[in-house]
């Protein structure tokens, strides 16, 4: 059988919802990034815009914020020292994709680096708040983008899950 190290990355990826303290290496989170910048996008229009929050103040108020829209009172990020959020040009009409592509892309790209990582949802009515807005503004994005959804990012704490199984009538080949 052919074996190939980009797609055994695929299949290996889990989604990790218990991470260590101990912050990424600048190097690691670069490569993220630009892994994700490297994602397809409609039309080549790169309309997707990534940030990336390490600052303990910012990650504690993005997790309220989620949690709020979640109603729940847990962290929603699992206390990963990174996130990731991505956000895209609301006026291209395949904002929702472009920025699924660049999320998925810095997922393989972290498993890859040994780094765990979760999608986490929400962002959308997260930046539709007036606190969002405000966030938003300080960071100095334009108002038309919307939040797509992020990552949660850090190394892995404990056993990485095993993937479920794939269900039946998962491919059609016609
Ligand atoms: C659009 C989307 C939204 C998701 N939102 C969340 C979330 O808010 N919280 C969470 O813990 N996992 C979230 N996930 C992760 C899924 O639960 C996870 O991918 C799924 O259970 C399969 O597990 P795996 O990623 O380990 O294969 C999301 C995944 C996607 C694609």
């Amino acid at each position: 059988m052919l074996s190939n190290d980009v797609l055994a990355n695929i299949r290996g990826r889990r989604s990790i919802r218990t991470y260590l303290a101990k912050q990424i290496e600048d190097e690691k989170l670069d490569l993220v990034l630009e892994a994700g910048t490297y994602a397809p996008t409609g039309r080549g229009a790169q309309s997707p815009v990534i940030v990336s929050v390490q600052d303990p103040e910012t990650l504690r108020t993005l997790s309220a914020m989620n949690a709020r829209v979640m109603g729940t009172d847990s962290d929603p990020y699992y206390g990963a020292p990174t996130v990731v959020l991505v956000f895209a040009d609301a006026s291209r009409n395949t904002c929702v994709e472009d920025g699924s592509c660049v999320l998925e892309n810095m997922m393989l790209a972290a498993h890859a680096l040994g780094l765990g990582s979760c999608w986490i949802h929400r962002e959308r009515q997260m930046f539709e708040t007036e606190q969002g807005k405000a966030l938003m503004k300080q960071w100095g994005l334009a108002e038309h983008l919307i939040g797509v959804g992020a990552i949660a990012l850090g190394y892995p704490a404990g056993e990485t899950p095993q993937a479920a199984k794939r269900k039946d009538g998962y491919l059609v080949k016609v």
